[in-house]
């Protein structure tokens, strides 16, 4: 079957508001690009209660207020008080450190819908050490109390590796008594920094599978008391991700400098042109934008994808991951085990080195 030439302008969902690049943590695997947005050229208050409006005039339905650290932001309450007035479900993605008990009250307040908390091991030492940051552990968890106190639920993101994939059971205890309604166990993402640390954070075959087989157990054993979320690795998947849901199709992402992309990380492709919300509307970037309709729909595809039955289900994977693995945005994405590129994935899986973090800082 040939691919359709012309793509249908499907309605975005999401929004990825990333208000800062800020943060006093520093992942060695955090989805910030290389290179940081300044405070100085931050979006202000205002243009974010326009773009919140905008954004909900568009189809949108929820937005997910993240950073870097958003609780950098001193106008975090009255941005996420725009977010409730503009009639958006508000989802706050924070690392915990730089809310204040007060500030969450505020923010609860203001309408703040729901938050996602991220930890990054079970058990304090290494938390802290994979943060970057002494003392951050012992905060996750006293904010994640107070979120549940305000009656705001919560959600506990886990994002695994090497260093914690064996401690997958101890995470899911640990949302579980913090009152989380819901864990994700999310794999670290190649991308940016990630691929700084690759060798050090890619975990073994061995222990995905083992972890896999977990997770099932668990959500067994759990059912009914905590909602866990968890996909396949990509480096050891059989088929790719439908990352973002498909470029241009269901969400995008505006920097905290008011860039629009289609992805988090699509800055890494070059000659992308991307359009800021400081000179056009969100309407108008999300029909016209060159970077959303580099690879919205599928005439874009090459083989094995433009003949593939599943590319209206998987749209090729990740357009970031075909640049980063292959030099050509337009690949299949080689974690496809039918991508003439797909040995890559395993020979780079295979590389593992037991290296210092090198940590996100700005
Ligand atoms: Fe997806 Fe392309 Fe692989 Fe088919 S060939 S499964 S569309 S990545
Ligand atoms: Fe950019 Fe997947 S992260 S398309």
């Amino acid at each position: 079957m040939a691919a359709s030439a012309t793509p249908i302008l499907h309605k975005p969902l999401g929004l990825l508001a990333e208000l800062t690049h800020r943060c006093p943590l520093g992942c060695p695997y955090c989805s910030n690009p290389l290179a940081l947005d300044p405070r100085e050229g931050e979006l202000d208050t205002a243009t974010w209660a326009r773009v919140f409006g905008e954004a909900a005039a568009l189809g949108v339905l929820q937005v997910h207020l993240s950073g870097g650290e958003p609780g950098a932001r001193r106008d975090l309450v009255d941005i996420t008080a725009s977010a409730h007035a503009a009639g958006l479900y508000s989802n706050l993605i924070t690392s915990a450190v730089g809310i204040t008990e007060k500030t969450l009250g505020a923010l609860a307040a203001a309408g703040l819908d729901h938050v996602q908390i991220s930890i990054q091991d079970s058990e304090q030492r290494s938390a802290d050490r994979i943060a970057g940051y002494d003392g951050a552990f012992a905060r996750k968890r006293a904010l994640a109390a107070e979120v549940v106190r305000l009656g705001l639920p919560l959600t506990v993101n886990a994002v695994m590796h090497r260093a914690n994939i064996e401690r997958i059971g101890e995470m899911v205890d640990l949302a579980i008594a913090l009152d989380a309604s819901r864990v994700e166990i999310a794999h670290v993402q190649y991308y940016g920094w990630a691929i700084k640390n690759r060798a050090t954070l890619m975990p073994t075959r061995e222990q995905v599978e083992r972890a896999a087989a977990l997770v099932e157990e668990l959500r067994a054993r759990h059912h009914g008391r905590i909602v866990i979320d968890a996909v396949v690795p990509d480096y050891y998947a059989r088929y790719p991700k439908p990352c973002v849901g498909g470029w241009g199709r269901r969400s995008l992402n505006v920097t905290p400098a008011g860039k629009v992309l289609p992805c988090h990380a699509a800055e890494s492709i070059p000659g992308l042109e991307f359009w800021n919300v400081r000179e056009h509307s969100l309407a108008e970037i999300w029909a016209h934008s060159p970077a959303f309709n580099a690879f919205r729909g599928t005439s874009w595809m090459k083989e094995p994808c433009v003949s593939c039955p599943r590319r209206e289900q998987d749209f090729g994977g990740c357009r970031c991951q075909a640049f980063a693995l292959t030099g050509d945005a337009a690949a299949a994405d080689p974690v496809c085990h039918l991508s003439p590129e797909h040995g890559r994935v395993a020979a780079l899986a295979a590389v593992r080195e037991d290296a210092p973090y090198e940590y996100r800082r700005m």
